[in-house]
């Protein structure tokens, strides 16, 4: 048995931004985001998804670092020692609960991007038209076994980040390839707006159409978000359990907040000018991104290298985040039951694969996990972003705004009034009564949609 009086923190301030910012960028951003934007008719998602982040974001995350360094403690933990003796720990138990659920379906997209790097290392986009590559993602999904692999495979790399704790692991990988990332975004943005009949796809992204307003777009945009800056589910007070006592949350949260959609929209601008100008349609889901970026690859000077770094580079953005889903469970488990870090890592990944299998196995053609077109995958996708992550966000905010209290909140947000905060008083406000307002009524909107 380990000694788990003694708890991990990040080292600097950079390292606890770039681990945040490495859990909230991620396959949310470059892959799910523009899928959910393209299925709920473009820029009038955009409009909502953007008045969702900039008025939920910074609080919600805020909350959830004030619990975890208030307490010094994983998602269950955290309400058990704020809240003793109270059903409060449930909102933790969900967490964890979902934190297995989106480790599970994220895994299998995360392995698709070990399955493209192979691809561009051999250099199979090359010259072949949109049918093709199109065919060829189909029959990718159709190959269970290897779908398998690649997620066993990328299951195991995030074990043995989370398996050698907080500062080695999370902090050391999160650090220099992000901003990496946002160059070659760039470069990609640069070259989709500039391809003929890109236009069309720059109107859909940016010119929003009101009447395309439903409760079904709300509660998407609101599940995006909150899957987006990974909210809701207690990431961040784990992760927050780690900063230190002399940071400054706020200016975190607000770092983390800009830099994760500054990702998404620059991943919308890259994807949709493109996807219209190549003929994919923006409703296509999982094939908008997956083959609209091989045929942009195509389409760029030197693309047989920038198309390795990318899924390179976005196997690792999936990697940080897995790394942050993985290690709720993990400090759940080894604080609440006293198991080992290595123990714990170990039996948290079996479960995820077993899970996991499942959400890879039923997008098979004729999958016994599919039926009439949901998928496994799909309804672990819905319960956890659109449902758990939500209500999770919701109990959350309730408790920092009508439980922990304002001075608790303040004195946590001020370093225990050593710092200046400036907004604390617009954000308890939000958290107090406009997020718990705005989260109820997007949800009970989206439900009776
Ligand atoms: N936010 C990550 C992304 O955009 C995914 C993620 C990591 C997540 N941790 C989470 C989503 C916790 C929900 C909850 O890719």
């Amino acid at each position: 048995m380990e000694n788990n009086n003694k708890r991990d923190s990040f080292g600097t301030k950079i390292g606890v931004i770039s681990a945040a910012a490495g859990s909230a960028i991620g396959l949310g951003n470059i892959y799910r985001f523009p899928c959910e934007l393209g299925e709920h008719g473009g820029a009038a998602f955009l409009l909502i998804y953007l008045a969702i982040v900039v008025l939920l974001g910074v609080p919600l995350m805020l909350s959830e670092f004030v619990l975890g360094r208030r307490s010094k403690s994983n998602a269950v933990g955290a309400f058990q020692k704020l809240a003793p003796n109270t059903l409060w720990p449930f909102v933790g138990y969900i967490g964890v609960l979902c934190g297995y659920l989106v480790f599970s379906f994220y895994s299998t997209v995360s392995g698709w991007t070990l399955e493209y790097i192979v691809k561009a290392v051999t250099n199979s986009f090359r010259g072949k038209d949109l049918a093709t590559i199109e065919q060829d993602f189909v029959d990718f999904h159709n190959n269970g076994w290897r779908n398998l692999m690649w997620q066993a495979i990328f299951i195991f790399m995030t074990g043995f980040v989370v398996y050698k704790g907080v500062k080695d692991g999370i902090e050391k990988y999160a650090k220099i390839l992000m901003p990496l990332l946002v160059v070659i975004l760039i470069v990609l943005g640069v070259r989709s707006v500039t391809l003929p009949g890109a236009r069309e796809g720059l109107t859909f992204l940016f010119k929003p159409d009101f009447s395309k307003i439903t409760g079904d777009v709300l509660i998407g945009a609101l599940g995006q978000g909150f899957f987006s800056l990974s909210i809701g589910m207690g990431v961040l007070i784990t992760y927050g359990s780690y900063i230190k006592k002399n940071d400054n949350l706020t200016s975190t949260a607000f770092s983390v907040v800009f830099a994760d959609t500054f990702i998404a929209l620059l991943a919308g601008i890259v994807i949709f000018p493109a996807a219209f100008s190549f003929g994919v349609k923006p409703t296509a889901g999982m094939g908008l991104v997956f083959n609209t970026i091989p045929m942009l690859f195509n389409q760029l000077h030197s693309g047989y290298f920038f198309c390795i770094i990318f899924f390179v580079l976005l196997a690792i953005a999936a990697l940080t985040s897995t790394i942050s889903l993985l290690e709720v469970v993990v400090a759940y488990i080894t604080e609440q039951y006293q198991y080992s870090r290595q123990k714990a890592t170990v039996y948290a990944c079996c479960i995820t694969m077993f899970l996991g299998a499942f959400a890879s196995l039923s997008l098979v053609e004729g999958s016994p996990f599919a039926k009439d077109g949901f998928t496994v995958f799909g309804m672990m996708d819905f319960l956890s972003s659109n449902i758990l992550l939500p209500l999770g966000g919701l109990l959350i905010v309730i408790f920092v705004g009508w439980r922990l209290g304002k001075s608790q909140f303040f004195d946590e947000v001020t370093n225990g009034g050593t710092l200046k905060s400036p907004f604390k008083t617009v954000i308890f406000f939000i958290i107090k009564y406009l997020a718990p307002l705005a989260i109820m009524l997007v949800f009970i909107n989206g439900l009776l949609s």
